[in-house]
């Protein structure tokens, strides 16, 4: 049985999916392929992942071929950060839908509270930002209002928000904000944030459940703690006789988070399906609740470059 969450407006969103972040083109296709043939109901995919078009051939042969039908996928894709003036996210909500191959995604996300100059892919240089006070994230939310107009997406929401900029999306929106996608796991498990989106009506989907250690070598730091490797992950695991990275995503489940697991390995991948099996116990959750350190692996340091209108306390409001 699909596990699923039920979103404002009442789409059902199946709780697991495959994470499409950091898969390589060449692999991502037999990956998502293998995914659908195992069970995987959810794709989560972007714009700036770079590997949409393969995606989009992987899916339309799986449907042509009957593995699975389109509407029992549930397919959501980001838009990019140098998309946010409000006429231009059609336009790259249809250059997603091109790649993928589909008439309609069942979830686009505002990828970061973050602008871009037009074009600009990645932020090198001060002059590529804009400013949130120049480009109000509501005013990109009123571009994403009308895809759901349009009736090119069924639900739309945000990634990389704090709970206050959810509430102020909440507060302002025709159409309010159905997901956060944002870093959860035990090393930052981000309490208020999923309280507050509980009460706002929001669901919160996990992105890096394992601790994302295929990040590019730029965006680790010195001495990191491996999740995968944490010694009361791995003592709850073999209780069970488990992975660490099934009790990871067990854990986001149980917690009532939607959770993205990326891998292109097939053993890899039936391993953190059968993760929605794996009941923790109350003991195995109140050792997890313990892991708590605020270890963001995605830092947005990235966005903090010298003459940014975006630091990394601005970014997250914290
Ligand atoms: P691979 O794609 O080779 O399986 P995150 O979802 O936190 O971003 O982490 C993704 C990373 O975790 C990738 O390097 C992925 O490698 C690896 N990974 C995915 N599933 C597992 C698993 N069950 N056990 C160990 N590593 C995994």
């Amino acid at each position: 049985m699909t596990h699923t969450i039920e979103l404002r407006g009442g789409a059902r969103m199946p709780s697991l999916g495959l994470g499409t972040w950091k898969s390589a083109k060449g692999e991502i296709g037999a990956a998502v392929k293998g995914a659908l043939r195992l069970g995987y109901r959810h794709v989560d995919c972007a714009a700036i992942y770079g590997n949409e078009r393969e995606v989009g051939a992987a899916l339309s042969e799986s449907f042509a071929s009957g593995v699975v039908a389109r509407e029992d996928v549930w397919i959501t894709s980001k838009l990019w950060n140098d998309r946010h003036a409000p006429e231009d996210v059609e336009p790259a909500l249809r250059q997603t839908l091109a790649d993928l191959q589909l008439d309609r995604l069942d979830l686009y996300l505002v990828h970061w509270p973050v602008a871009l100059r037009k074009g600009v892919p990645m932020a090198l240089r001060a002059q590529d930002f804009v400013a949130l006070d120049v480009l109000p994230l509501s005013e990109t939310w009123a571009g994403m209002e009308a895809l759901v107009d349009l009736g090119l997406v069924r639900a739309i929401g945000v990634s990389n928000c704090s709970a206050a900029k959810v509430a102020g999306l909440v507060e302002g929106a025709r159409i309010a904000p159905a997901v956060d996608q944002v870093e959860l796991h035990p090393y930052l498990q981000q309490e208020a944030l999923v309280a507050r989106c509980r009460e706002l009506g929001v669901a919160v989907t996990a992105y890096s459940p394992l601790g994302s250690p295929d990040r590019p070598r730029s965006m680790k730091q010195a001495g990191e703690p491996a999740l995968l490797e944490d010694p009361t992950v791995r003592a709850i695991a073999a209780r069970h006789g488990a992975t660490p990275a099934q009790v990871l995503i067990a854990w986001a489940l149980q917690r009532g988070t939607a959770v993205l697991a990326k891998s292109v390995d097939p053993g890899r991948l039936a391993q953190n399906l059968a993760a929605a099996e794996l009941a923790l116990e109350p003991e195995d959750l109140r050792a997890i609740a313990a892991l708590e350190r605020a270890r963001r692996y995605v830092t947005g340091t990235f966005w903090a470059l010298p003459g940014s209108p975006y630091t990394v306390s601005n970014l997250w409001d914290e």
